[in-house]
């Protein structure tokens, strides 16, 4: 598949916009400062917090899994049996302790901080994928 152009001038801080890559959904969403702060408090309960495993992209295994803090980009396919979980605003805590923004998978309760890390005692084996993007300039990125 082609490469896909996403523009993300118009994207409000806490949205997400979905777009489709080789046939996925990839997701990019503006995280703002609260998120930001929220995914260090989550490292004692990710599976693997430093996405050590297995063998990913160098973007994604900085602290924030992306190439600006602020901007995440994921393929929105849950890594337990390829459910796409939904993404949750603060009322991620009435799926799951805790009162985070995250993304919860419906099919057997798998969830997600809000750079894709899985939480422990889960189903889904692994954090979500990160696909190959850059930026083409400040207001676009192009993925694959
Ligand atoms: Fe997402 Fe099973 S497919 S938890």
């Amino acid at each position: 598949g082609a490469p896909v152009e996403v523009d993300i001038s118009k994207l409000e801080p806490g949205q997400l916009i979905r777009v489709e890559w080789r046939g996925k959904p990839v997701w990019v969403v503006s995280r703002t400062p609260k998120m930001l702060e929220q995914m260090k408090e989550h490292e004692g309960q990710l599976r693997d917090p430093q996405s050590q495993e297995p063998q990913q992209l160098e973007s994604s295994t900085n602290d924030y899994r992306s190439l600006r803090p602020e901007i995440f980009v994921a393929v929105g396919i849950c890594t337990h049996l390829g459910c796409s979980p939904g993404f949750f605003k603060g009322n991620f805590g009435e799926k799951v302790e805790g009162t985070d923004d995250g993304f919860y998978c419906p099919c057997h309760g798998s969830k997600f901080d809000m750079a894709g890390r899985v939480f422990q005692s889960v189903p889904a084996p692994l954090n979500l994928e990160i696909p190959p993007y850059t930026f083409l300039d400040e207001t676009t990125i192009l993925v694959g």
